[in-house]
C-alpha cells in the first residue's frame, strides 16, 4: 500500500458536507496508517474551531476558503520538507534500534526473510549452502550463524576456494605432514582442523576441483579428515556453511560439480536477494555508511542531498552492498561542505535527466556530468581528460567555459 506523503483535506464531505464530522473521521484514519504523513485541512469561514479539532487530531496545519495558491504552494512545499527530513531520522532510528540484525542491515521483506531463516537454522547443525550474487552479503549471513549458533565461542575460519591456486588448496584445506611434498618441511594443520569446534566457512564453493570434492565429501560424512601426506584419521566438530554465486545446478549438468556434494552441502538453501530487489534498503544502508565513514574521516554531519538520495534508490546496484559501500566512502572523500551530491557518488542524476524541460537543458547536464566525471578521474589535468572525452583540448576549455565548470 502506497503512504502518500502529503494530504490535502477538505473537511465537508458527503453524505453531510455541511459537517466537519466524516472529514474529521478521515483524519484519524490517516494519521494512524502513517503518523509520519503530513495532512493539511481545508475548512469554511468562522470554522476556526472544526479548525483546531483537526489539529487536535493530529492535522498539519490548516487553510481557510477561498484558498490562496501562492499560500497553498508555500505550505505544501514545506510539508514535503518535513516529511521528507522526519522519513530519513526515522530510517536512521530504526536502524540503530536493532534493525540490525548482527551487523546486517535491512528492513525489505526479502531481507527479513533472511533473517528468519538465520534465525531458524542457528541453533541447528545442518550444513548451509548460501546462494548470491557477488557483494549480497552472503560472507555476512554467515558470520550470523555463526554467532547465534551453539559454536559462537569456538573459531569462524573463512576460506575462499577462488583465491587459492587448486595446487594449494588440498594443503590448505586438509593440512599436510612433514615431507608429504617438496617444500612441506612441517607439519601444518589446515583449515577444517582449525574450524573444529566452530564454524567452516567454504566461500565460492563452486570452484572446488573435482578430486577435491571428493575428499570434501569424506569429509561431510564422516567428519574426519586426513592430512596429505598423513594416515591418522583426525576427528572434526565443525559446521560446514558453503557460499557460491555460481549456478550449481548447471555446473551439475556440465560435470563440474558432484551432484552427491551438493545434496550433502545444500541441506538448507539461503538464497541473498540481489539489492535492487529489496526496496527502501540501498537507501538504509547508503545512510549507514555515510554514518561510519564521515565518522571515520572526521566529517561528520554530512548528509546527501535530495538528489543524490534519488540516484541512490534509483541505481541498479549491480554490484550490490560492496558496490555501494565503495561508492559511499569514494562520496565521503569527495564531498565538500555538508552535502554529498550526486556528482560526488558519480551516480548519473537519471530522474533529473527526466525533468528538464528541454533537450538542450538536457545535453548540458550529460555534458556536466562527464566533464565533471572525467576531470575528476585525471585529477583536473586538461589532456588525459579530453583525449578520454574523445575532444580536442580547446574543445574541452570551450565547454568548461560554457558550462561554468573551473579549472582546479
Ligand atoms: N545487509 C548488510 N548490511 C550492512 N553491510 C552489508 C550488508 N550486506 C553486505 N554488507 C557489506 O558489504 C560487503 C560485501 O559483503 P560480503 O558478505 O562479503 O558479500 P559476498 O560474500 O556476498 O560477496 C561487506 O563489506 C559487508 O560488510
Ligand atoms: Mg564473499
Amino acid at each position: 500500500m502506497r503512504h502518500p506523503s502529503v494530504v490535502l483535506l477538505d473537511l465537508g464531505l458527503p453524505p453531510q458536507p455541511a459537517s466537519p464530522e466524516e472529514g474529521l473521521a478521515i483524519l484519524s484514519e490517516l494519521t494512524a496508517l502513517d503518523r509520519l504523513t503530513k495532512i493539511v485541512v481545508i475548512t469554511g469561514q468562522g470554522e476556526k474551531e472544526t479548525a483546531l479539532r483537526a489539529i487536535g487530531a493530529g492535522a498539519y496545519d490548516f487553510l481557510v476558503k477561498p484558498v490562496d495558491p501562492e499560500e497553498l504552494k508555500f505550505l505544501l512545499k514545506r510539508c514535503f520538507h518535513v516529511v521528507q527530513l522526519e522519513r530519513e531520522f526515522r530510517d536512521l532510528q530504526q536502524m540503530i534500534q536493532g534493525d540490525a540484525f548482527e551487523g546486517m542491515l535491512g528492513a525489505s521483506p526479502p531481507m527479513r526473510t533472511v533473517f528468519d531463516s538465520i534465525r531458524k537454522v542457528a541453533t541447528t547443525d545442518v550444513p548451509i549452502l548460501i546462494l548470491g550474487e557477488s557483494g549480497t552479503g552472503k560472507e555476512m549471513v554467515a558470520k550470523a550463524i555463526h554467532q547465534r549458533g551453539a559454536r559462537k565461542d569456538g573459531p569462524f575460519v573463512a576460506i575462499n576456494c577462488s583465491a587459492i591456486p587448486e595446487t594449494l588448496l588440498e594443503s590448505e584445506l586438509f593440512g599436510h605432514e612433514k615431507g608429504a611434498f617438496t617444500g612441506a618441511h612441517m607439519q601444518r594443520k589446515g583449515r577444517i582442523e582449525t574450524a573444529s569446534g566452530g564454524t567452516l566457512f567454504l566461500d565460492e564453493i563452486g570452484e572446488i576441483p573435482l578430486p577435491l570434492q571428493v575428499k570434501l565429501l569424506r569429509f561431510l560424512q564422516e567428519q574426519c579428515i586426513e592430512r596429505v601426506g598423513g594416515r591418522q584419521e583426525i576427528p572434526i566438530d565443525a559446521r560446514v556453511i558453503a557460499a557460491t554465486n555460481a549456478d550449481l545446478k548447471k555446473n551439475m549438468a556440465g560435470g563440474t560439480f558432484r551432484e552427491d556434494l551438493y545434496y550433502r552441502l545444500a541441506v538448507v538453501q539461503i538464497l541473498m536477494p540481489p539489492l535492487r530487489d529489496r526496496e527502501g534498503d540501498a537507501r538504509v544502508l547508503a545512510q549507514a555508511f555515510l554514518q561510519r565513514f564521515a565518522a571515520q574521516s572526521n566529517k561528520s554531519g554530512l548528509s546527501f542531498d535530495r538528489e543524490a538520495m534519488r540516484a541512490l534508490n534509483n541505481h541498479s546496484w549491480p554490484g550490490n552492498v560492496r558496490e555501494l559501500e565503495n561508492c559511499v566512502r569514494r562520496a565521503v572523500i569527495m564531498a565538500e561542505g555538508k552535502r554529498v551530491t550526486v556528482q560526488d557518488l558519480e551516480l548519473l542524476a537519471t530522474s533529473s535527466a527526466a525533468n528538464l524541460a528541454t533537450l538542450k537543458d538536457a545535453r548540458e547536464a550529460v555534458e556536466r556530468e562527464m566533464v565533471q566525471r572525467t576531470l575528476r578521474k585525471h585529477s583536473g589535468k586538461i589532456a588525459p581528460a579530453a583525449a578520454e572525452l574523445g575532444i580536442s583540448r580547446p574543445t574541452l576549455y570551450e565547454l568548461m567555459e560554457k558550462l561554468g565548470i573551473a579549472r582546479e
